[in-house]
């Protein structure tokens, strides 16, 4: 199976994996990208046996519309059982860098609101230590150099994603060459207090790591099938 075939087949198990608990009334969060789009079209496919979705960008909440699923606000719904979402990268621990498709601040408040969040990936997206893929950091834009020398400090390369503009109105910061895993060893940062040092730098709406609110399940897509791997 190719790397799209793979996203197919976790964007199908997310859906089944949900559907017994979905009830007449039931919200779903909804995240962002290619694997979470797979999730979406799967998930039409049952779109009498629930409510509606939460999205966390305006292009899944315009996808998820096309197929007849109603969007709500999120200011409006107390609590979601679901938040299915991909990753650029994730770690055994089930801690992620997201981001790629900059929707990550929208993406980390949904998360925040659901009871269980479900990450599906292929197989390419597993890794020990994160930071091959740059870490997204959104910004206020008149703070966006004064965050990036801060970030410089902390070791990273941040990098202008040029020309893009977040559905908040922020811009993004890339950052290269970052080290981080779950405990923090072999010159590693520990991920969930990175983040946290991150995001009290003045102007950083938010970074990219899902370490202090991880995902609870990874639906992974694999040459032998979709594998469950929980973080308990
Ligand atoms: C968007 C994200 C995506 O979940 C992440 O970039 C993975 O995308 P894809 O499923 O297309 O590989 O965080 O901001």
């Amino acid at each position: 199976m190719n790397q799209d075939q793979l996203k197919q087949a976790v964007g199908e198990a997310a859906a089944e994996y949900i559907l017994p608990h979905l009830e007449d009334d039931s919200i779903v969060g909804v995240g962002t990208g290619s694997t979470a789009n797979c999730f979406i079209d799967a998930l039409a496919a049952y779109k009498t046996q629930f409510d509606g979705a939460v999205a966390s960008s305006e292009a899944s909440a315009e996808r998820l519309k096309q197929h007849g699923i109603p969007v709500y606000d999120l200011n409006g719904v107390p609590a979601l059982d679901f938040y299915i979402d991909g990753a650029d990268e994730i770690n055994h621990q089930l801690e992620m860098i997201k981001g790629g498709g900059a929707a990550l601040t929208r993406e980390k408040i949904v998360a925040a609101v659901a009871k269980t969040v479900i990450c599906v990936a292929d197989e390419t997206k597993l890794v020990d230590t994160m930071g091959t893929f740059p870490l997204p950091v959104e910004v206020i834009p008149m703070a966006r150099s004064h965050v990036a020398r801060e970030l410089v400090k902390l070791g990273g390369d941040p990098v202008y994603r040029q020309g893009v503009v977040t559905d908040n109105g922020g811009h993004i910061l890339d950052v290269h060459n970052l080290r981080i895993n779950g405990s923090g060893l072999n010159g590693a940062q520990a991920a969930t207090e990175l983040e946290s040092r991150i995001n009290q730098i003045t102007g950083v709406i938010t970074n990219g790591l899902f370490a202090l609110r991880s995902a609870d399940i990874l639906l992974l897509g694999t040459q032998d099938g979709v594998q469950t791997l929980s973080r308990d």
